[in-house]
Order: C-alpha cells, then sequence, then structure tokens
C-alpha cells in the first residue's frame, strides 16, 4: 500500500473574503502535497471554512442576513480562488456540516465523561475578532495582546477544559519531539508559555447561539476554537469512516499563520491526549505579510487580493513569488517591484531562458532528438555530481517547509547548466564535434529536465508544458520523483522543440 501523508491548512472564517495570507497557506499545503506526491504518497489534503462563533454571527448581522447565508454566500469565494491558484485538496471541511456536529458532540461528551469538562462561571477580558478571553495582566495597555483592537469585560457560566492538567504531559511532549512545533522559534515560543503553567479553558459560550451547542445544555455553544480544531478529526473520517481515519490520523503537518500557534500548539494537544487520540506530527507556524512594508489592513485599503494578483501575474508565478521571496516562517513584504523582479530575475532569465536555450538546440542541431550518450567526459562529471548534491539539499529542505532554500538549490542548479552551455558551447561543436556535441547536449537536457521536476510542486502548469517541450510523454504530476531526478537515457521520447517562452518578461 502507499505510503500516506495528511496536510491541513486552516479552516478560514467566512466574515470575510479571501487576501494573501489564506492563499499563502493554502498555496503551501499544495506545494507539499504535490511534493510528497511525486514522492509516491497517497496524500489526504484537507482545507475549508470556518463558519460559527460570534465574529460570523456579528458579520451576519451587520449585512440583515443569517450566519448561514452568509457563509453560503462567501464558500464559493474560497472555492473559487483554490480553484483558480490550482489547488489539490482532496477535502473540503464546513464547520456546520452534520458530521462535523457529530464529532465537536461526541469529542465534548467524551471529554465530559473523563471528568476534564466542568461547569463554572468565567469573568474576564474578551476579545471579540480573535474569540480569546485574556487576564488582566496579558493585555497590553489594557487592549487584545494579539490584535491590539479593544476588549470586553465578559462574564458567563461556562464549561471549562481541565487543561491545567495537561501542562507536564504537552510539557513532556515537547521534550521528546523536538519537531512538534516548527519553525524553532516558534517551538522556544509554545515550550515557555507552557513551562508558565496551563490555566483551565472557558469552551463554551451562552451570550451568543451561533456554534454547535453544548450536547444537554443547548444554553451554551461550543467554543468557537474547540469546534474548529476539531475539523482535522472529521475531515479525516473520524466517527464516519473507520478506514480512512486509520490510513491518515494522526495528520502529518498542520500548517497555520504564527498568529493562531497557541490555539493549534497548546489546546489542541491538551484536547487529543484528553481523549486518548495521537498527536499531529507537526505543526509548522508561518510568518505575516505587509504591503510595501506596511501591514495589511482593510482601512488602509492595502489588503493583497490573491486573485487579481494571480490574474495580473500568473497563477504559477504568484505561486513561486510566495515561496521564493520569503523563507517559510518568517514575516515577508509584499510589492509589485518584488513580484516582477522575480519573474523577470529567476523566471524570465534564468530558468524559461535555459528551458528554451536547450529546447531550442536540441531542435536545431539534432532535429529534436536525443542523440549520444550521457557522458561522463570534460565537466560532464562535476555536472553529474553537483546536480545530485542539489537534489539532495533540495529533497532536504522540502522535508523540513525550506520553501525558499528548496528554490536556491534549484536555481543554482539553473546556474550551473547555463554556465556548462557557455563552456560547452554547442553551437561550435555543432561544426567541429557532432559526438561530443550528442553527449554535451544529453546532459543539458537531463539537467532541465531535473529542474523543471524540481520546479513542478510550485509552478504546476508551466512545467508541465516545459516537461510536454522537452519530450516527456507523460504527466508530470504522476512522474516518480525517484525515478526522474536522476540522469538518465531515455527510452520513449517525443520530439524536443522550440516553445514560446514561457515567462515573458514584465514591465515595472
Ligand atoms: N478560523 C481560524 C482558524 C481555525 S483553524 C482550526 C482563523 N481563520 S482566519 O481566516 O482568520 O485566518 C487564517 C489564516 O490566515 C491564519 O493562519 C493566519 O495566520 C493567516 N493570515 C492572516 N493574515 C495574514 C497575513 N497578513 N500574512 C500571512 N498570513 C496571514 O484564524
Amino acid at each position: 500500500m502507499a505510503k500516506s501523508y495528511y496536510i491541513t491548512t486552516p479552516i478560514y472564517y467566512i466574515n470575510d473574503v479571501p487576501h494573501i495570507g489564506h492563499a499563502y497557506t493554502t498555496c503551501a499545503a499544495d506545494v507539499v502535497a504535490r511534493y510528497k506526491r511525486l514522492r509516491g504518497y497517497e496524500v489526504f489534503f484537507l482545507t475549508g471554512v470556518d463558519e460559527h462563533g460570534q465574529k460570523a454571527q456579528k458579520a451576519a448581522l451587520e449585512q440583515g442576513i443569517t450566519p448561514r447565508v452568509l457563509a453560503d454566500r462567501m464558500v464559493p469565494t474560497f472555492t473559487d480562488l483554490w480553484k483558480l491558484l490550482e489547488i489539490t485538496n482532496t477535502g473540503f471541511i464546513r464547520t456546520t456540516d452534520e458530521a462535523h456536529r457529530r464529532v465537536v458532540h461526541h469529542l465534548f461528551q467524551r471529554l465530559e465523561e473523563k471528568g476534564d469538562i466542568y461547569l463554572g462561571e468565567y469573568e474576564d477580558w474578551y476579545c471579540i475578532p480573535c474569540e480569546a478571553y485574556f487576564t488582566e495582566l496579558q493585555l497590553k495597555d489594557g487592549k487584545c495582546p494579539d490584535c491590539g483592537r479593544a476588549v470586553e469585560r465578559l462574564k458567563e457560566e461556562s464549561y471549562f477544559f481541565r487543561m491545567s492538567k495537561y501542562t507536564d504531559p504537552l510539557l513532556r511532549h515537547l521534550e521528546e519531539h523536538k519537531g512538534f512545533v516548527m519553525p524553532e522559534v516558534r517551538y522556544n515560543e509554545v515550550t515557555s508559555f507552557v513551562k508558565g503553567g496551563l490555566r483551565d479553558l472557558s469552551i463554551s459560550r451562552t451570550t451568543f447561539d451561533w456554534g454547535v451547542p453544548v450536547p444537554g445544555n443547548p444554553k451554551h455553544v461550543v467554543y468557537v476554537w474547540f469546534d474548529a480544531l476539531a475539523n482535522y478529526l472529521t475531515g479525516a473520517g473520524f466517527l464516519s469512516d473507520t478506514e480512512r481515519f486509520g490510513q491518515f490520523w494522526p495528520a502529518d503537518a498542520h500548517l497555520i499563520g504564527k498568529d493562531i500557534l497557541r490555539f493549534h500548539a497548546v489546546y489542541w494537544p491538551s484536547f487529543l491526549m484528553a481523549a486518548g487520540l495521537p498527536l499531529p506530527k507537526r505543526i509548522f507556524a508561518h510568518g505575516w505579510w505587509t504591503v510595501n512594508g506596511q501591514k495589511m489592513s482593510k482601512s488602509l485599503g492595502n489588503v493583497v487580493d490573491p486573485v487579481e494578483t494571480a490574474r495580473t501575474y500568473g497563477v504559477d508565478e504568484f505561486r513561486f513569488f510566495l515561496f521564493r521571496e520569503v523563507p517559510f516562517g518568517l514575516d515577508g513584504d509584499f510589492s509589485k517591484d518584488a513580484i516582477v523582479g522575480r519573474i523577470n530575475g529567476d523566471l524570465a532569465n534564468d530558468y524559461g531562458n535555459l528551458l528554451s536555450r536547450s529546447a531550442n538546440m536540441i531542435g536545431k542541431f539534432q532535429a529534436g532528438r536525443l542523440a549520444g550518450p550521457a557522458g561522463q567526459g570534460g565537466t560532464d562529471g562535476a555536472l553529474l555530481e553537483r546536480t545530485t548534491a542539489l537534489v539532495s539539499d533540495y529533497e532536504r529542505e522540502m522535508e523540513v517547509f525550506g520553501f525558499s532554500k528548496a528554490l536556491s538549490a534549484v536555481f543554482e542548479l539553473t546556474a550551473l547548466l547555463n554556465r556548462y552551455i557557455d563552456t560547452e558551447a554547442p553551437w561550435r561543436l555543432a561544426k567541429e564535434d557532432t559526438a561530443r556535441l550528442a553527449t554535451v547536449l544529453h546532459n543539458i537536457w537531463n539537467g532541465v529536465r531535473v529542474a523543471t521536476l524540481l520546479l513542478h510542486p510550485f509552478m504546476p502548469s508551466k512545467t508541465a508544458s516545459a516537461w510536454r517541450a522537452l519530450g516527456m510523454a507523460g504527466d508530470i504530476g504522476r512522474a516518480s520523483f525517484d525515478e526522474e531526478r536522476s540522469f538518465y537515457k531515455p527510452g520513449d521520447l517525443s520530439a524536443i522543440d522550440r516553445i514560446p517562452p514561457l515567462f515573458p518578461r514584465r514591465e515595472g
């Protein structure tokens, strides 16, 4: 049976249209999913929407509609975007799905029966946009420490989850699984938070009703984060598809933004421990995008629309930019100049030019055929050795979501190949030494093919065109990474020929 891999994105709130931040996490998960498929994994890739909670209820009220209608209207803005961006998710969850309500009920009751949920009273400072309570001490200048907005004093009867009980087990888990939270700076952040001791967590609300009712006490709705986090179980088939759940749980990776780290790396594992379920293997928190150096906000009117950006610059170019420009895990800045620079530099000049040069030469000098054996003469050995090392670098980085470093390895390879072409000068060999020409062109073809394969998870469409231009018959998405990563002599190959520039240069 194929190896299995389960990756998730956060489920997105439906009170607003998706922006670059949403596109970022989802594209990252798609890059990983595509890469893992090339490596022979059966991938379950889940995304979806988070429909409940006070924020959704408020937004709906402002528009004079019910939260359900609001959600129904907003879901297509997400699913259409994922289609546009060529996202290959295999699951899409809505927290209003009946299967999900059952999971939330089950989980709540399971913890209650265990004595890990009790009824009490809660009073503290509450931030509505973040859907989170804070103590006086946690506030920053009297405002929400996470988003900086005003908080309200709230008091309500509430169910509590005995999170305090999980301080030590969670610390132990962190200690024993250094890769549980990544990158390291986030691991340290979580560890020191847990070391400070966990407080019991309020997990129900009575001040509004848009949510999953607490089983047996419908005056309460389940706290939106308890509800939302459980999506990762529902999506994998918990309680509904035992076989799928057995195959895919625990999740291999939850990709999230750094702002929702505590929910994922503290609350979620505590809930799971209480339920006696295995914990996800890894939580990776990426950084935030700013725009031209400024925080993205509606009031500044600088929110980057992923639909418009992808239409302007191209889907593949946009996806590529997100991961080439900024190390995954750090904050990054979006600007027109930056994306245009990447398109003209990396894509048009380096990779695109290499591809068209190579295909054109093989077309022109050898009628689109590979003639000679791949060679080991002259600089060939060095080229081969270096390529193998760069592919290993790429693989190592992809395993730890080091996308920008993985891409650096690819561009080292394209530079290497461009230099090889300049040194070997096939146009001269065409006149002087056709046997050597055949070997050199064969090596170039192999190098460009490998570079194309490595770029595929980032740029699915353009690399598919490149793959065909290189004479490869099958679909690149179904290629086997293990077979294609090395230099070889192809059997069946259709004609390799001129291709129109894949990445036209852009004016600023
Ligand atoms: N509904 C919760 C998640 C529940 S998961 C069980 C939620 N939704 S959200 O729609 O507000 O945010 C989703 C993601 O978008 C978060 O991972 C967040 O980090 C990300 N981003 C929001 N703004 C961002 C940027 N400016 N840059 C990068 N990512 C950002 O939170």
